[in-house]
């Protein structure tokens, strides 16, 4: 697959796939690569938002703005326009399933498919403290790597 456009997906859009979006397209661009990366939420309730500022705040801390990622809703054509949609847990991709056309299937996966971890989902964190959102973003790292190394391999 040549230079994929991918979607990163979680349930809010303003925690774990804003910071996906955002260590992802870093991560790419310091190894001189430039994908077309976006992400969504499977659900709209924080549409037009920027991340959550727990999200920005640890972000930052390594090195990653999030400032300007504004929040939307998965849409229809997401499915056409994306060559891999990545969810962060088991809902976003049984949401994105349902919301899918059977032809685009493939192109779902978890995120954490592309690493060792010992964690098969990002968790949820917009309920817990700050190290919730550590470890989304130690994960979203790690899966990363193992993403872009997938794709340059
Ligand atoms: P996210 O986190 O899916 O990582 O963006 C959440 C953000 C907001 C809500 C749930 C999860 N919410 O219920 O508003």
């Amino acid at each position: 697959m040549s230079s994929p456009a991918i979607l990163f997906v979680c349930l809010g859009n303003i925690c774990r796939s804003p910071t996906a979006e955002g260590v992802f397209t870093l991560k790419a661009k310091n190894v001189g690569l430039d994908f077309k990366v976006d992400s969504a939420g499977t659900a709209g309730y924080h549409k037009g938002a920027a991340p959550d500022k727990r999200s920005q705040e640890v972000a930052s801390a390594r090195g990653y703005d999030l400032s300007r990622l504004k929040c939307r809703k998965v849409n229809e054509q997401d499915f056409t326009d994306f060559d891999l949609i990545l969810g962060m847990d088991e809902a976003n991709v049984r949401d994105l399933k349902r919301k899918c056309p059977e032809e685009y299937h493939f192109k779902i996966a978890l995120f954490l498919d592309y690493t060792q971890s010992e964690f098969d989902e990002v968790p949820d964190p917009y309920h817990g403290g700050k190290r919730g959102f550590e470890l989304v973003l130690d994960l979203i790292e790690d899966a990363s790597d193992g993403l872009l190394t997938h794709l340059t391999r």
